[in-house]
């Protein structure tokens, strides 16, 4: 065997011995998480089934306030007049969102002409009948927008929150 050929023989045994570790590195990571059987964290979050108003409480494109999902978290119902995503009631035109920024927690003020929520903060806009999405400025979320219902007797009730809320870990405390 001449000097060469024995370079490429050791060459290709320290080839094969690597690719052995690293199949048994494999090997060895593809046993451990199904051994270790760790339970995963719930990503759902329980709601309060909270009611907010009735029907009758809303008038066409003004802002009724409420809270949800408790007190410390201000939002409106708006009755917008035409079908939009996330929208209940007969004519699928009621939405609710919070009223806090996302972006910095500054509190929105609705605009009618336009139907979005407004930032004094920085300036962010979001569109109330596109699902609360983001039109303008420095937010870097679509605007929470709950989750709503209406019964029999036109009552609204909120059973969740499609975004988290400002300033908080879970949307639920
Ligand atoms: Fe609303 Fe900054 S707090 S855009």
């Amino acid at each position: 065997m001449s000097r060469c050929d024995r370079m490429v023989d050791v060459g290709r045994r320290r080839f094969m011995s690597g690719a052995g570790l690293a199949a048994a590195g494999v090997a060895v990571s593809s046993i451990t998480p199904s051994s270790a059987q760790a339970a995963p964290a719930a990503a759902r979050v329980d709601y309060p089934v909270n009611r907010l108003a009735n029907v009758k409480d809303l008038k066409p494109n003004e802002p009724l306030n409420v809270s949800y999902p408790d007190a410390n978290a201000p939002g409106v119902l708006l009755k917008l007049g035409k079908q939009v995503p996330g929208g209940v009631g007969a004519e699928g035109d009621i939405v609710g969102f919070t009223t806090i920024c996302p972006h910095k927690g500054f509190t929105l003020n609705y605009g009618a002409g336009d139907r979005t929520m407004n930032c004094p903060g920085h300036y962010s806009r979001f569109d109330c009948e596109a699902g609360g999405q983001q039109i303008w400025g420095q937010a870097t979320q679509n605007l929470p927008q709950y989750v709503l219902r209406v019964d029999d007797k036109g009552d609204i009730y909120a059973e969740g929150v499609d975004e988290l809320l400002y300033g908080r870990l879970s949307n639920v405390l």
